[in-house]
């Protein structure tokens, strides 16, 4: 390769890494799944108070994928212990409970 296509190539490969460092600080609007309750906002997920707290591998891929909307949740996963509860269980962080619907359930319609 020439030294101007490595240079390119170098750019590139900044620009991505910059857009997904982005991408992941600001909040995260799921969608809701078909055919479930819809007057409840939608759940916010804020990457940032996160990722100051995690490394990117506590979440991805195992629970998350890399994806906004790509995997699907629903508040029976997050009570089974999946998705975010896998931390929202009242002992690695708040666990849901009538006092905490609006901290997840942030967005305005
Ligand atoms: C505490 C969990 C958690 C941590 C830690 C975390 N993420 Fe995420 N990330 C999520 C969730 C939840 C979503 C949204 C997934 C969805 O909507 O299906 C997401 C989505 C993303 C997306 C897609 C955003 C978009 O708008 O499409 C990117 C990119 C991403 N994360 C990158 C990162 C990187 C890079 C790190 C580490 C620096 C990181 N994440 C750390 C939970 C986390
Ligand atoms: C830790 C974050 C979190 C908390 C706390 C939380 N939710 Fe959710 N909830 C979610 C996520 C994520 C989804 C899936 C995305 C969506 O549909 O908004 C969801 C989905 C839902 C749905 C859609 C239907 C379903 O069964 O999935 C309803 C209704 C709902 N939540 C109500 C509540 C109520 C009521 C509370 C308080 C008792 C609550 N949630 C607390 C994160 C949370
Ligand atoms: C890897 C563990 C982990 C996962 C997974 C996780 N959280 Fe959290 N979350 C935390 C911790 C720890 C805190 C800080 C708790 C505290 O301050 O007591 C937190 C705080 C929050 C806050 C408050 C933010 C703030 O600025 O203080 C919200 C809202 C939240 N989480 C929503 C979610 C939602 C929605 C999901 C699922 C999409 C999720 N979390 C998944 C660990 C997690």
């Amino acid at each position: 390769m020439t030294r101007k296509g490595l240079l390119l190539l170098g750019l590139l490969l900044a620009a991505a890494w910059a857009g997904s460092l982005l991408a992941a600080d600001g909040d995260v609007v799921f969608q809701r799944q078909e055919g479930k309750e819809q007057s409840t906002p939608p759940a916010v997920f804020p990457h940032w108070s996160h990722r100051i707290r995690y490394s990117c591998y506590a979440c991805h891929p195992a629970i998350f994928e890399m994806k906004a909307a790509a995997t699907a949740t629903t508040m029976d996963d997050i009570m089974a212990g999946k998705s975010c509860g896998v931390c929202h269980n009242g002992k690695t962080a708040w666990a849901v409970s009538f006092e905490t619907c609006t901290r997840c359930h942030a967005a305005k319609q």
